[in-house]
């Protein structure tokens, strides 16, 4: 299988958690022995602070998102080189690049793309250019919910949804530099009409993308 693993921010970087990420060095090296593997690192807390100085700053949304996206590339840059020689010499900075590291047999590493999205919107660029199986991301709560959990204590966690459902859910559906949200809305439309899967596990247990790949139930499953 081709699979797209997102890893949150949220998760690894907000704060920097090293025993995380060692744990999923060790996560990524079982699955690479039966799937084509694309890893695609977020920002987290850091990417959100420079967001804040680029606003002081004035610089324009773009210039928010340009900082941002150099962020997550650091993490990525740092998973990688954890990784070894199972993964690229370097972190993929185009979908060519995803390309021709996969066409080379390594886990592809990467951060952010372009302005203007988050990488929710990348993980599901990817699987839609590589025509994967399925998106796993790794975030920092059990799945998807009727409301926020973290704000509504009778939100109710969902098992499965659809696309569209999920679109409903959101409260923005504009990017906004340092969006924040389950999913991005860009991720959506991008995986709206294919046939992606997009599985959402607690990201703090990195056996869940274990349990997510061999399909069993958990989590939220979005098709
Ligand atoms: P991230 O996608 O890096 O956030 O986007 P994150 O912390 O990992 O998300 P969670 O917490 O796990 O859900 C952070 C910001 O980086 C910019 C956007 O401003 C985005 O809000 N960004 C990121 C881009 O502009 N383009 C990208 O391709 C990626």
């Amino acid at each position: 299988m081709r699979i797209v693993l997102r890893l949150g921010g949220s998760v690894l970087a907000s704060p920097i958690n090293t025993d995380l990420i060692g744990k999923y060095a060790k996560i990524v090296q079982t699955l690479q022995q039966h799937n084509e593997l694309v890893v695609v690192v977020g920002g987290g807390n850091l990417a959100r602070e420079f967001i804040d100085i680029a606003k002081k700053l004035c610089l324009e949304e773009k210039d928010q998102d340009e900082i941002a996206i150099s962020i997550s590339r650091v993490f990525a840059q740092l998973f990688l080189k954890k990784i070894g020689s199972i993964g690229d010499i370097k972190i993929a900075l185009t979908l060519e690049d995803v390309n021709n590291c996969l066409n080379k047999g390594k886990i592809v590493v990467m951060g952010g793309l372009r302005p203007g999205i988050t990488t929710d919107a990348v993980a599901a660029l990817v699987a839609k250019h590589i025509q994967a199986n399925m998106i796993i991301k790794g975030t920092n709560q059990d799945g998807v919910y009727t409301k926020d959990p973290k704000k509504h204590n009778d939100a109710i966690k969902l098992d499965t949804l659809s696309y569209t459902d999920l679109s409903g859910i959101l409260k923005e559906n504009k990017h906004k530099a340092g969006i924040h949200q389950i999913v991005d809305p860009e991720a959506i439309k991008i995986l709206k009409n294919g046939s992606i899967r997009l599985i959402i596990v607690n990201g703090f247990n990195p056996n869940n993308i274990l349990v997510a790949a061999k399909g069993e139930k958990i989590g939220t499953k979005i098709s």
